[in-house]
């Protein structure tokens, strides 16, 4: 995929061609899982898989469309005052809609997309589509966005358009990560860093499809809204549950269940910290960091799998793989190990093959650097 193919596609879609076209990459988030809504820390890098959005201004016509490699049927929808409809567009209507709501005056549109971002992967594909369409409209339109203001349109088409109540991890790691660097946010304040990583990574789709995922994922932010609440009551001091001290965790009186949500979440967070020193130091991540945060996960705020336990045990057996760790939400999707290239390309193959002996599943698998964030393509 690359931008003459996109270009390309918009003039097969559409018999005109693009007056804009911008990119905006998948991510796989190193550690700091489960961080972004509860005031935490996360750690996330851009891959080398790209959605690219072209686009057109057509005023004369009453109704926007949208053209998708992935999708045969032309979406359609009215850029004047864009409807959720349930349907794959959504999250570009919900960006239409989000930068009419900073005061842009938005013309009827012709939009085509064109992608390698594997979807239902957990790679949030739809934050890759979100934040090209945002800087595709917005350069077009020439409305002047930062990356992280169009990291926080992208969010809020997601969540308050289409309706997906996730953290801002996905659409910040879209929107400003850089080449060679992981992405280290403060999602309380929002703050970023660009940090050294020199790592390489391997993905693991288990290729276990969505499923569970939001409805334990919401279950689970119900969960952590609850453990905030009772932290509070002891110690109103604390604002957000990554901020909690294990101390304030015992002494709050969380029954079993609230209390291992909580316990992950302030011990994720130190993690987060202890990585992000180790990369600025060596360029790395300790293993035991990343097999630690799976555990964690897997035990404490129990949204692994089957699959997810796999990958990571299997993958460590691997001479050269330092370490292992499910990543994205959880429940399925994808899993990663790091360690030396040369050790990570040589057990994908025999991973993928002893993984299909084991699960009814077919999985895939990707060996990746840290790549750029979202751009404008020339
Ligand atoms: C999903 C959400 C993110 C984040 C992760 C878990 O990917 O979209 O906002 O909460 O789960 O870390």
């Amino acid at each position: 995929m690359n931008s003459n193919f996109a270009r390309a596609f918009f003039i097969d879609a559409f018999d005109d061609e693009p007056q804009r076209l911008a990119s905006a990459p998948a991510r796989v988030n190193l550690i700091g899982e489960h961080m972004d809504y509860n005031g935490g820390e996360v750690l996330p890098i851009a891959i080398d898989h790209r959605t690219y959005v072209a686009v057109r201004a057509a005023a004369d016509r009453d109704v926007s469309r949208v053209a998708s490699g992935t999708h045969e049927r032309l979406g359609t929808f009215d850029a004047r005052a864009p409807e959720r409809s349930g349907e794959w567009w959504d999250y570009v209507a919900g960006v239409v809609r989000e930068l009419s709501a900073l005061g842009a005056r938005i013309p009827q549109l012709d939009i085509a997309i064109s992608s390698d971002v594997p979807t239902g992967a957990g790679l949030s594909s739809s934050a890759a589509l979100e934040v090209a369409t945002t800087l595709a409209i917005a350069d077009l339109l020439g409305v002047g966005l930062s990356a992280q203001q169009a990291a926080e349109v992208a969010w809020r088409a997601e969540t308050g358009f289409v309706g997906v109540p996730c953290g801002i991890m996905d659409q910040f790691a879209s929107a400003l990560a850089r080449e060679g660097s992981a992405l280290h946010v403060w999602c309380d304040t929002m703050r970023t860093e660009h940090v050294r990583c020199d790592e390489h990574v391997l993905i693991f789709d288990t290729g276990v499809s969505r499923g569970l995922r939001q409805s334990a994922f919401a279950t689970r932010r119900g969960e952590c809204a609850r453990a905030l609440a009772a932290i509070q009551r002891a110690h109103p001091a604390v604002r957000e549950r990554a901020h909690a001290a294990l101390a304030d965790i015992e002494e709050s009186g969380l029954d079993a269940v609230l209390h291992k949500r909580a316990t992950h979440v302030v011990e994720e967070n130190a993690r987060v910290k202890r990585a992000v020193i180790a990369l600025e130091d060596t360029g790395v991540i300790p293993g035991e960091l990343l097999v630690a945060s799976h555990s964690s996960l897997r035990d404490l705020y129990e949204c692994s799998s089957p699959e997810l336990d796999w990958f990571v045990g299997h993958a460590l057996a691997f001479p050269g793989v330092r370490g292992a760790r499910l990543t994205g939400a959880g429940w399925g999707g994808c899993a990663i190990a790091t360690g030396e290239a040369d050790a990570l390309s040589a057990a994908a193959t025999p991973l993928e093959e002893a993984y299909a002996r084991e699960f009814p599943h077919h999985a895939r698998s990707w060996v990746v650097r840290a790549a750029g964030g979202a751009r404008i393509e020339e």
